[in-house]
């Protein structure tokens, strides 16, 4: 771990991926960074699959999003190759989306019309080629459409090498402005950039409309190579998905609720992922089940992440909602440019804080200037 600054330069609210990123693409700009987290690592990223999939995340009505996501998912290669892309498990080798029955199909096919407006590279497959493709898919599935841009990584091996990287302290904020933050003990720590990246957590410190959207999620275990591809299926019209790693771990997920914070796994969300999961993969049956988790996902209004100075001086990295492990790299390096005073890599105008005013105020989604921080 690294040794917590005295005096850093810039201090982080939040220490999941999008915070303790962020934190390490400032320490080799040379800025002196503190990450303040109770328990670094243990919210969204630690539930989530890894699923590096800005197609297989498109929906209509969100091209600012998907091109945010293809950005990322651009920037993914150099970003693993620095963490390890072994270690991290970072695995090229697309995903397969799958349709189960006939309706299901009619939505892929929309799906597909989507793909092709916004010039995606898909290939649409009949039943019989998923599953050349996929050999544990049922027979019975109608047919899919296989992105070769989507991609996979293991989020919990990135954030724990990330924590090896970056200074943390486990504490809560209660107060936080642009330079200064108060710690739930007293403890008061000014700065010259404060970047909030508290997750669904953001709505409760400050502001801004951020929810918590819940996500049950499974583990399991069986041979190394038995589901060859990540293969995200609609299921009587229901999503599930099932996320191989190298070591023969899959992971399934994710339920969607808004419940507020509410992290209790429950009878009813394992068994729809079991039901739906098993019957699009059937041969899954048999392996073991070694984990149930449930994690909060944070979402604002338009389902767009919150990315920019606010008019509050703080500099805002949340609400990434299904698409925080992917757009990790992207933001970190969009944040680190809006800190050291330098042009983000993206447009950030889509993704401002200051987008949700009613008052008069900028909504148009102008970027405040910042003094910028010496790098
Ligand atoms: N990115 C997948 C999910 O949020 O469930």
């Amino acid at each position: 771990m690294a040794d917590v600054p005295a005096r850093p330069d810039v201090v982080i609210v939040g220490g999941g991926i999008i915070g303790l990123s962020t934190a390490w693409q400032l320490r080799q700009e040379g800025v002196e960074v503190l990450v303040l987290d109770p328990a670094p690592g243990t919210g969204a990223s630690h539930a989530a699959a890894g699923m590096l999939a800005p197609i297989h995340e498109a929906y209509w009505g969100e091209s600012h999003i998907l091109r945010l996501n293809l950005a990322a998912s651009k920037a993914w290669p150099a970003f693993a190759d620095e963490l390890g892309v072994d270690f991290v498990d970072y695995r090229r080798n697309g995903m397969l989306m799958a349709a189960y029955d006939a309706d299901d199909k009619a939505l892929l096919d929309n799906l597909g019309d989507l793909h092709e407006q916004e010039g995606l590279p898909v290939e649409r497959l009949r039943r019989r080629e998923c599953r050349s493709r996929e050999p544990l898919l049922a027979p019975g599935v109608r047919g899919g459409v296989y992105s070769p841009l989507d991609h996979q990584v293991n989020p919990r091996r990135v954030v724990a090498e990330l924590l090896n990287r970056v200074p943390t302290l486990a504490v809560s904020a209660t107060e936080v402005t642009g330079n200064q933050v108060v710690a739930e003990d007293g403890l008061v720590m000014a700065c010259q950039q404060v970047v909030v990246a508290a997750g669904a957590w953001t709505g409760r410190l400050l502001g801004v409309p951020i929810r918590p959207i819940k996500g049950q999620i499974l583990r399991l275990s069986g041979p190394e190579g038995l589901l060859r591809l990540p293969v995200r299926g609609v299921v009587r019209g229901s999503s599930v998905y099932a996320v191989p790693r190298s070591d023969g771990e899959i992971v399934v997920g994710a339920t969607q609720e808004e419940q507020g914070f509410d992290t209790r796994v429950t009878a009813g969300g394992v068994y729809e992922l079991l039901r739906d999961v098993l019957a699009l993969l059937p041969g899954l049956s048999e392996i073991d089940l070694v984990e149930t988790w449930a994690g909060l996902r944070p979402g604002a209004p338009d389902n767009a992440p919150i990315i920019g100075a606010g008019d509050d001086g703080i500099v805002y990295a949340t609400g990434h909602y299904r698409n925080g492990i992917l757009t990790a790299p992207i933001t970190a390096a969009a944040v680190s440019a809006l800190v050291l005073g330098r042009k983000p890599p993206v447009d950030l105008a889509p993704f401002s804080p200051n987008r949700f005013h009613t008052d008069g105020g900028p909504s148009s989604g102008a970027e405040q200037p910042l003094s910028g921080v010496p790098g």
